[in-house]
């Protein structure tokens, strides 16, 4: 069995930290939303992993990502380019899988036993879960225990469970997809597939996941989580300098970090080189490598790589790489990039 993980899609609300990378490579608790994933299918015992490419700067993905030995797992690479739609990219892996695999979209974080899905029954097994708000996603009608219907996006209420995220197909699903029309949006659904899986007759089994999960389609989403991943992996371990300051608590401190004259409270992460001088670092954050914090407060909140800041207090507030942030004189200075976001 392959495990396929998307990593197409153009990422709109999460410009401009998508102008430069696709959102699956954003780093949350210190990693890529998508190898939290590949982490997770590597550990359900799956070691085949194809990961299907948009046309977002596809090659940040396969320079991260590589052959996959450095995850303990085998990747191999599939060109989707322009997104259309969720069944195209699964189309795209017709001539690389086997006669059962696995389709994660490589945005959403499910913590779920994977485990169970090599062993799915019927034609496609998928993922549901209880939602307030149906219209964002695509919706499972169940009626005696038996899947009936699907429909994408639906606009009027016909049921809350929505699906994850989280694909178990058979080949079957690959005629199908060849007889698929793109829906409103104009892209071809992977809802539609496995609707038309159940006209044919085909047996689609269902779970529904208890607890948290997140299509990490926002800023919001992305801090909520990130909080929820650090609140579940972070334990403490401090591998750099800590002087004159108190760190209390599951504080991740990596390699070459300096934390001086502050304080930092967990759950918190520290990625390799960053410093923190003078400063309060408050639960619920993620530092990035190689980061200067000086003089600043930061609470709830994800700094990605290579951040300076100065003389600020931010809180539910998401920087991308290599952006600086500072407190200047009467005047705000400001080089701002399409599509930012700055509250003074
Ligand atoms: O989050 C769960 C929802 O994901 C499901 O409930 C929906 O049924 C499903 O259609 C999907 O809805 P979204 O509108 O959130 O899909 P999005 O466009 O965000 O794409 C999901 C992932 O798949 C994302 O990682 C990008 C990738 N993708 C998307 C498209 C349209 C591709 O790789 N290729 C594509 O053509």
């Amino acid at each position: 069995m392959e495990a396929v993980i998307l990593h197409g899609g153009q990422g709109t609300r999460l410009r401009p930290l998508t102008h430069t990378g696709p959102k699956q490579l954003i780093k949350v608790a210190g990693k890529p939303v998508s190898q939290w994933i590949l982490e997770q299918i590597r550990d359900a015992g799956i070691r085949d992993v194809i990961m299907v490419l948009g046309d977002n700067t596809p090659t940040r993905v396969v320079d991260y990502y590589g052959d996959g030995s450095r995850f303990g797992v085998n990747v191999t690479y599939v060109y989707q380019g322009k997104a259309r739609g969720l069944a195209d990219a699964v189309y795209k892996v017709k001539d690389v899988v086997s006669d059962r695999f696995l389709v994660y979209l490589g945005d959403n974080l499910v913590p779920y036993d994977l485990g169970k899905f090599v062993s799915f029954k019927g034609s496609c097994s998928i993922l549901l879960a209880k939602v307030e708000n149906p219209n964002r996603f695509g919706v499972a009608v169940i009626r005696d225990g038996k899947m009936s219907r699907l429909v994408e996006k639906p606009k009027e209420p016909i049921s809350d469970l929505a699906l994850v995220g989280v694909y178990g197909f058979t080949r079957e699903v690959f005629d199908v997809i060849e007889g698929l029309k793109p829906s409103w949006r104009g892209e071809l659904e992977i809802t539609d597939a496995i609707q038309g899986l159940i006209e044919k007759g085909k047996e689609v089994d269902y779970e529904v996941v208890q607890g948290w999960w997140k299509d990490t389609g926002t800023p919001r989403d992305i801090l909520e989580a990130n909080s929820f991943l650090l609140d579940k992996h972070a334990e403490r371990r401090i591998n750099g300098v800590i002087e004159g300051s108190t760190v209390d608590g599951r504080v991740v401190v990596e390699e070459g970090v300096v934390v001086r004259n502050s304080v930092v409270r967990g759950p918190v992460l520290l990625g390799r080189n960053t410093k923190v001088v003078n400063s309060y670092i408050g639960p619920f954050t993620s530092v990035g490598e190689s980061c200067e914090i000086t003089d600043s407060e930061v609470e709830h909140s994800v700094l990605l790589d290579n951040v300076r800041i100065k003389g600020v207090s931010l809180m539910d507030s998401l920087i991308g790489n290599n952006s600086v942030v500072e407190k200047g004189g009467r005047w705000q200075r400001l080089v701002i990039g399409e599509h930012s976001l700055v509250i003074l």
